[in-house]
C-alpha cells in the first residue's frame, strides 16, 4: 500500500503543472470506493469503510506552491458524492459542494476537478454531499502543498486525527442522524485513530526535528492536545504560516476540519517514548507514541523560523469594513422559538420534526438567498453570536479569515474557527474570491440539521 501510494504520488507531481493537459485528460483518478480495513485491535473483524483509493484516511495528495490539481473523481460508491478541497482558494465552480456549485457525482459517474494551488500548507480534501455519513465512513484524505523552500526538518508527518462510532464487532453506527448527536455536542466516536491507526508509533531519534502536520478529520470531537518529551512550536494554522512561530507552553486545542502544523524537537532520552497527549476529563492518552531509539545529534538546534508567508489579497481594510451580523441559535437547551426554513416559518417543534436543531441568521438550513451579497474586494467583518450552549467549528469555504480577539486585534488567519457557547467572535477577510461561498458549522451533524448558510461575492 505504501509503495503503491508513492507510485501514484509521484505519477501525479509529473504531471502536475498541467500544461501538456486539456482538462478532458485529468492528471490522475481518484476512485471512491467501499473497502474493508482492519481498523480495531487485531482479533476484531475488518470494518467495512468508505475510501478515497482504498486507504484510510484517503491517499494523501501531494503538491508544491503554484502547481495545478488535476484529478477526476470516479464514483464507485452506492450513493452520490462530491469532493471539497478544504482550506483551498480556487475557483467556484471546483469547490465541490453538492447543491451549490456542483451536481453531486451520481453512482458510476466522474467529475474533474482542476485548479491552481496559489498556497502553500496543509489542507485536506472530503466527501460534501451528505457529509455526516460520507466523513464519517472514511471520506476525507491530506492534500499537501509544500513550500518551494522547504523548512530545515529531519523528517515530516501527516497525522489525521479522527475518531469512528464502533460496535463490540467493529461495525461503524449507520444512524448519522442520532436525534440526541445533532441537537448537542454532535457525532462523537468510541474509538479515536491516527492515520487509520489506534495506537500509531513514530520511530525518532533524539534532538531530531520534525514536522508534523495535524489534521482533524472527525465528524465532531474536539482534540485538546499536549506534547510530551517534545518541545513544539505551532507554525501554521489552517495552512497559513504563523508570522511568528508559537512555542507551546501546555494544551493546544484542534476543532473540527482546523490544522495546525508543528514544528517539535524530540527532547525526550534515548530509549524512553515521547508522545502526541489527547486531554481529556478522565484523563490523557497517548494520541501518538514516538519511541526514541538513538540520537540525532549531540545538541538541541535554535528555535525554529518562520515558515514563508503565502501570499494575501490586496486590499484589505478592517476599518471600513462591511459589518455583518450572524447570530447562531439552537440545540439542547437553546430556547430557540422558531426558523425560516423552505422560505416559511416555522416552530422548534416543526423543526425538530423535520430533523432540524439549529439556526443561523434565522435560517434552518442553507436558505435560498445568500446571507450577504458582497463586491469582490470589499472587506467584510463578520459577527459570529453564539447563542447556543455548545462550541461550534465555523467554517467559511474559498476565503481565510482574520479571527479578531475581544479587543479587535488581527489574530491569525484561519479558515475555521472555534466558537464556545455563549461566545462571540468577529472574523474579517477581503472579499477576493467571486461565487457563492458556504459557511456552515463542521460539526457535520449540526451542518445537516440547521447550520448551514453562505454568501455571495459578485
Ligand atoms: Cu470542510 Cu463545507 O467543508
Ligand atoms: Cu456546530
Amino acid at each position: 500500500m505504501k509503495r503503491r501510494t508513492f507510485l501514484q504520488t509521484t505519477a501525479a507531481m509529473a504531471f502536475a503543472p498541467g500544461t501538456l493537459l486539456a482538462a478532458s485528460n485529468p492528471a490522475r483518478t481518484l476512485t471512491i470506493a467501499p473497502t474493508q480495513v482492519q481498523l480495531a485491535p487485531a482479533g476484531y473483524p475488518k470494518t467495512a469503510v468508505w475510501t478515497y483509493d482504498g486507504a484510510i484516511p484517503g491517499v494523501p495528495l501531494r503538491f508544491t506552491q503554484g502547481d495545478r490539481l488535476s484529478i477526476r473523481a470516479q464514483n464507485d460508491l452506492p450513493q452520490p458524492t462530491s469532493i471539497h478541497w478544504h482550506g483551498l482558494r480556487l475557483p467556484n465552480a471546483m469547490d465541490g459542494v453538492s447543491g451549490l456549485t456542483q451536481q453531486a457525482i451520481a453512482p458510476g459517474q466522474q467529475f474533474d476537478y482542476e485548479f491552481d494551488l496559489p498556497d502553500a500548507g496543509t489542507y485536506w480534501y472530503h466527501a460534501h454531499n451528505m457529509s455526516p455519513e460520507q466523513v464519517g465512513r472514511g471520506l476525507h484524505g491530506p492534500l499537501i502543498i509544500a513550500e518551494t523552500q522547504v523548512p530545515d526538518v529531519d523528517s515530516e508527518d501527516i497525522l489525521v486525527l479522527d475518531d469512528w462510532l464502533l460496535d463490540a464487532q467493529a461495525v461503524i453506527d449507520p444512524d448519522f442522524t442520532a436525534m440526541h448527536d445533532l441537537s448537542h455536542g454532535g457525532r462523537v466516536g468510541n474509538f479515536v485513530t491516527t492515520n487509520g491507526q489506534y495506537d500509531l508509533r513514530i520511530p525518532v531519534k533524539r534532538h531530531a526535528r520534525l514536522r508534523l502536520r495535524l489534521i482533524n478529520a472527525a465528524n465532531a470531537r474536539i482534540f485538546p492536545l499536549a506534547l510530551q518529551g517534545l518541545e513544539g512550536w505551532i507554525v501554521a494554522l489552517d495552512g497559513m504560516p504563523l508570522a511568528t512561530p508559537e512555542k507551546i507552553a501546555a494544551e493546544f486545542v484542534i476543532a473540527p476540519a482546523q490544522r495546525v502544523d508543528l514544528i517539535v524537537d524530540v527532547t525526550a532520552d534515548d530509549g524512553s517514548d515521547a508522545f502526541l497527549v489527547r486531554l481529556s476529563q478522565d484523563g490523557s492518552a497517548a494520541q501518538v507514541t514516538f519511541p526514541v531509539r538513538g540520537q540525532m545529534t549531540a545538541t538541541a538546534r535554535a528555535a525554529p523560523v518562520a515558515l514563508p508567508p503565502n501570499p494575501q489579497p490586496e486590499g484589505f481594510d478592517l476599518a471600513n469594513a462591511r459589518p455583518v451580523d450572524l447570530p447562531i441559535a439552537g440545540g439542547a437547551m437553546g430556547q430557540l422559538q422558531q426558523a425560516q426554513h423552505d422560505g416559511k416559518t416555522i416552530s422548534f417543534q416543526q423543526m425538530i420534526d423535520a430533523g432540524l436543531f439549529w439556526s443561523m441568521a434565522g435560517s434552518a438550513g442553507r436558505p435560498a438567498d445568500p446571507l450577504v451579497d458582497v463586491s469582490l474586494g470589499e472587506t467584510v467583518r463578520l459577527t459570529i453570536r453564539n447563542d447556543t450552549m455548545f462550541p461550534h467549528a465555523m467554517h467559511l469555504h474559498g476565503m481565510h479569515f482574520h479571527e479578531l480577539d475581544a479587543g479587535g486585534t488581527l489574530g491569525a488567519l484561519r479558515d475555521t474557527t472555534l466558537i464556545g457557547g455563549r461566545e462571540t467572535r468577529d472574523i474579517a477577510f477581503v472579499a477576493a474570491n467571486p461565487g457563492d461561498w458556504l459557511l456552515h458549522c463542521h460539526m457535520l451533524g449540526h451542518a445537516a440539521s440547521g447550520m448551514m448558510h453562505w454568501l455571495r461575492v459578485s
